[in-house]
């Protein structure tokens, strides 16, 4: 068995005043895979998210990052420890350039050869930054966008990257060309990955390791391979129909929100 776990959440509570949205989440992540956190609407993946990357403090539990407990450490020393957060909704910096919001994800480096080989490799990844490099980030596609905000986490070079929904709105093409390259983000560079998804399906196929989030609890955890054979998971999560109702009602609420 491997005992090279990168982080371990053990029993958040996680509040927004006083409604508490995280209600004892633990989890782990062994060093180099992909761990996947499903969940409908509301069930605390951003939340979980934002309490490891330090956005937000969990009133209980602790949050180790190799080994060290960082869940009072403030979100600019995570970064700094190799922990990058692609927040949901891809905030890149609109009025800034493609080139200019890259060089943001690397500006806690000083490694200037690292930094030009990173920004070959994000290239690598996604030409179409590298044809848009001037351009400012807000003229861009939402998919160029996700690109953009994934390939600015990535400028960090860290341990593990933290995905808030990679998936929200894109064209079923597009969520394939990102997912493909989280896979190889992962073969490539060894990151490890937590993923956080509505879009049960290309999660499930991404990760190794899965967690099933309702109300703000897990209620089920394992291998990807198992849970995508798990009866419960194909009828809640993997159902088209029930897909389908799901993403319209995330709509609605989002419509509301924004
Ligand atoms: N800023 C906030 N203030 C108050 N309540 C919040 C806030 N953000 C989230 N919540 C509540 O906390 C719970 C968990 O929300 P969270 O955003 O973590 O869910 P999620 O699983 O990411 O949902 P989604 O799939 O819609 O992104 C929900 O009940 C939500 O309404
Ligand atoms: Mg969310």
């Amino acid at each position: 068995m491997s005992t090279d776990t990168i982080l371990r959440v053990s029993n958040i509570e996680s509040y927004y005043g006083p409604i508490m949205a995280i209600r004892g989440v633990s989890l782990a992540i062994e060093r180099g895979s992909i761990v996947t956190v499903l969940g409908a609407n509301g069930a605390g993946k951003t939340t979980i998210l934002k309490t490891i990357s330090g956005v937000l403090d969990p009133q209980k539990g602790t949050v180790e990052f190799e080994g060290r407990q960082i869940q009072r450490v403030d979100a600019d020393r995570i970064v700094r420890l190799g922990l990058s957060h692609v927040p949901e909704g891809r905030e890149v910096f609109p009025f800034l350039s493609v080139r200019e919001n890259l060089a943001m994800g690397a500006f806690l480096r000083h490694d200037k050869d690292g930094v030009a080989q990173d920004l070959e490799r994000v290239f690598g990844y996604f030409p179409r930054l590298r044809e848009r490099i001037d351009q400012p980030a807000g003229s861009l596609s939402g998919g160029e966008q996700q690109m953009l905000a994934i390939s600015r986490a990535l400028m960090n070079r860290p341990k593990l990257l933290l995905l808030d929904e990679p998936s929200l709105g894109l064209s079923p093409l597009l969520v394939k060309e990102i997912f493909a390259i989280i896979r190889r983000v992962n073969a490539e560079q060894g990151v490890s990955i937590l993923l956080v998804e509505q879009n049960a399906r290309m999660a499930l196929e991404t990760a190794h390791y899965g967690y099933v989030l309702e109300v703000g609890r897990v209620v089920m955890d394992d291998t990807c391979e198992r849970l995508m054979h798990s009866k419960d998971i194909q009828e809640f999560y993997l159902g088209a129909k029930e897909e389908s109702a799901r993403g319209e009602r995330r709509w609605k609420r989002k419509k509301t929100w924004r």
